[in-house]
């Protein structure tokens, strides 16, 4: 068993190899974090697979990388079908595709690489993810959000305020996939409430 920090690290090569494509949409800050939930729900989640779970994170967004910025925000992020753009689609097939590059580039086994596009393949428009996970993937692509730095960057894209995003949270937090995603979503938007003073403006 490898102590934590020498696990983490063989992921090395993939983010040297990914972060071309992480200039776009605050993903050199969104995949950061999100991989950092990814890890506490594994902890918390031994039976799921670690090397799955942990590349399909820090791969899942590469795609917006080959997007323009402007359909991005235009179509990707506003009006009632947003989930559902083209964009979106988009996003998610261009993911498989640089994500297969680079898993392969950086040495990873045909059956891993298949299971982390899979899991690609639809994190934000398949109605209902496949398994533990694709669950896990889901749930630590939403919990960055519910952080100061999340909200800070969220309420931009969404065109709103903190406390305006803030509450949309509210209504989100009880719908992450597991149980333990849904406990620290709520724990930290409550610490993000109080660090940005929400009770107050
Ligand atoms: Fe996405
Ligand atoms: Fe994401």
């Amino acid at each position: 068993m490898l102590d934590k920090s020498a696990e983490i690290a063989r992921y090395n090569p993939v983010w040297r190899a990914a972060e071309p494509y992480m200039r776009a949409r605050k993903n050199d800050v969104h995949i950061p974090l999100s991989f950092a939930w990814a890890q506490r729900l594994l902890d918390e989640h031994p039976e799921a697979d670690r090397d799955v779970c942990s590349l399909a994170i820090l791969l899942h967004d590469i795609g917006w990388y080959t997007i323009d910025m402007e359909d991005i925000i235009e179509k990707g992020f506003s009006g009632p079908n947003m989930l559902q753009s083209d964009v979106r689609y988009l996003h998610e097939s261009e993911g498989v595709r640089l994500a297969r590059e680079v898993l392969t580039e950086t040495g990873w086994d045909e059956g891993v690489i298949a299971q982390v596009c899979e899991i690609i393949d639809g994190h934000d428009t398949r109605p209902d993810p496949r398994h533990l996970n694709d669950r896990i993937v889901r749930d630590a692509d939403k919990l960055w959000r519910f952080e100061v730095t999340g909200i800070a960057v969220a309420s931009d894209w969404f065109k709103t305020t903190p406390h305006g995003y803030a509450d949309r949270l509210e209504k989100q937090k009880d719908t992450l996939e597991t149980e333990a995603g849904r406990r620290m979503a709520n724990e930290t938007l409550a610490e993000t409430r109080r660090a940005l003073m929400l009770h107050v403006i």
